[in-house]
């Protein structure tokens, strides 16, 4: 295990009725902050009304920034930061998912840099400093809620990268599971799957003496596995919804990566298909997961998959190694089209053969993805090619 540094540092408001002590929480810092969100999903199930009481009630100023689109565009982010500027706010209050949390953390760097902002999305290294943020999560998914990255699209140039920054971090996130009960079936697998991916992408490490880190993983995974479906079925299942909350922001705020943090394999594939084709994330993962574990299973790596197979599928560990290996892939895959009827392959999300070349190149950068095992431009484009 390597050293690390453990301090995510945001204050969790978990539970019904939760918003009700978000107003503190931002009066600790300013009183006059950016509401940014969505398409109007929070209008229609009372959401907005009870964050802006929330602020009416402490006497937080707000101005709004509304309509941002699943995969967040780089022009919402631009406009985000002129209304700060314009308005002297002091802080970024996002209410959706990880789109409108993602752009409200690229605003609130945005705001303290004289560059363009795609800038800052290019190079993380340049964020040092923001507004503080803060979050009303409505969707469990990326865990950005618990965490210092954002992603961030630009159409014009079928570009979407992820930054990082500690001062991202939201200094207060409300999650309060009754607010995604109006998260459709279709998102809420899409958000599962993301859930899971995270948890996979830490979990399939190669660097060693994890242990502690590698049980909870399995532990997240395992509570996917059993809530994911009752979340599908029984959207008001509170038990569904705050375990898959709770397991948003476990799976990527470091519990599970720090000491043995190796780069992500399959999140880079996927946003080249968001970035050319405007995909659900957690479709995208859903179909590349198993074809990524289908290329990546070697002697070398073999062994990971069988504490996989084994501790989170129950497989019978008296069976050989590659059959239980094959068999939790199999298992991973029949998951998501059986419990979640998740799309399988890429033609069902619409993508053909046109831009694998070129979304492979951008996918490695040029280079290779280090990750669990180290996959150059070839790679990836079988990977692409086996899940069309
Ligand atoms: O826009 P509105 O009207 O709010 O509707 C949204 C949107 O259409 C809807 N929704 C959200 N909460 C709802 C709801 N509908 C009904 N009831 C509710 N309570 O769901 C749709 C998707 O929302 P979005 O925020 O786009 O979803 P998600 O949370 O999956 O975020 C996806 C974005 O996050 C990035 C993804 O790449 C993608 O751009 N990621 C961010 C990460 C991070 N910050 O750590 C890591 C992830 O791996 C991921 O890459
Ligand atoms: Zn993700």
């Amino acid at each position: 295990m390597h050293n690390f540094k453990y301090n995510v540092g945001t204050k969790v408001l978990f539970g019904e009725g939760q918003i009700k002590n978000i107003g503190k929480e931002i009066l600790e810092y300013t009183d006059r902050v950016l509401l940014v969100y969505g398409g109007g999903s929070i209008k229609k199930n009372g959401i907005y009304n009870d964050t802006v009481n929330e602020l009416k009630e402490n006497n937080i100023k707000y101005f709004e920034l509304s309509g941002i689109d699943p995969n967040p565009r780089i022009e919402s982010v631009r406009e985000g930061v002129k209304i700060c500027r314009e308005n002297n706010l002091g802080g970024v209050l996002a209410v959706g998912g990880g789109s409108s949390i993602d752009c409200a953390k690229v605003i609130a760097a945005g705001v303290k840099y004289d560059v363009d902002p795609w800038e800052l999305v290019l190079d993380r290294n340049l964020i040092k400093v923001s507004l503080p943020v803060f979050s009303v999560l409505t969707l469990s998914a990326t865990g950005s809620e618990m965490n210092g990255n954002a992603v961030i699209s630009n159409i014009v140039t079928n570009e979407k990268y992820g930054t990082y920054g500690e001062c991202l971090i939201p200094k207060a996130s409300v999650l309060d599971p009754t607010y995604t009960y109006t998260v459709s079936k279709r998102q809420t697998a899409s958000g599962t799957a993301d859930i899971i991916s995270h948890t996979l992408e830490n979990y399939f490490t190669n660097i060693s003496g994890g242990y502690l880190q590698a049980r909870m993983a399995e532990s997240i995974l395992k509570t996917c596995f059993h809530y994911g479906p009752i979340a599908y079925n029984n959207p008001n299942n509170y038990d569904a919804r705050s375990n898959l909350m709770w397991a948003s922001s476990w799976a990527i705020n470091g519990l599970i990566s720090l000491g043995v943090a190796n780069k992500w394999s399959v999140h880079p594939m996927e946003h080249e298909l968001s970035a050319f084709y405007d995909v659900y994330h957690g479709e995208g993962l859903a179909v590349l997961t198993p074809h990524w574990m289908k290329h990546v299973l070697n002697d070398d790596t073999v062994d990971r998959f069988v504490e996989y197979g084994i501790n989170v599928w129950n497989i019978d560990s008296s069976l050989d190694k590659y059959e239980i290996a094959n068999s939790a892939i199999e298992k991973t895959r029949n998951f998501f089209k059986d419990e979640l009827s998740m799309p399988q392959t890429l033609t069902e999300l619409g993508i053909g053969t046109e831009n694998i070349d070129k979304m492979a190149e951008k996918a490695v950068r040029g280079k290779s993805i280090k990750g669990f095992v180290e996959l150059d431009k070839d790679d990836v484009k079988k990977i692409y090619i086996n899940a069309i």
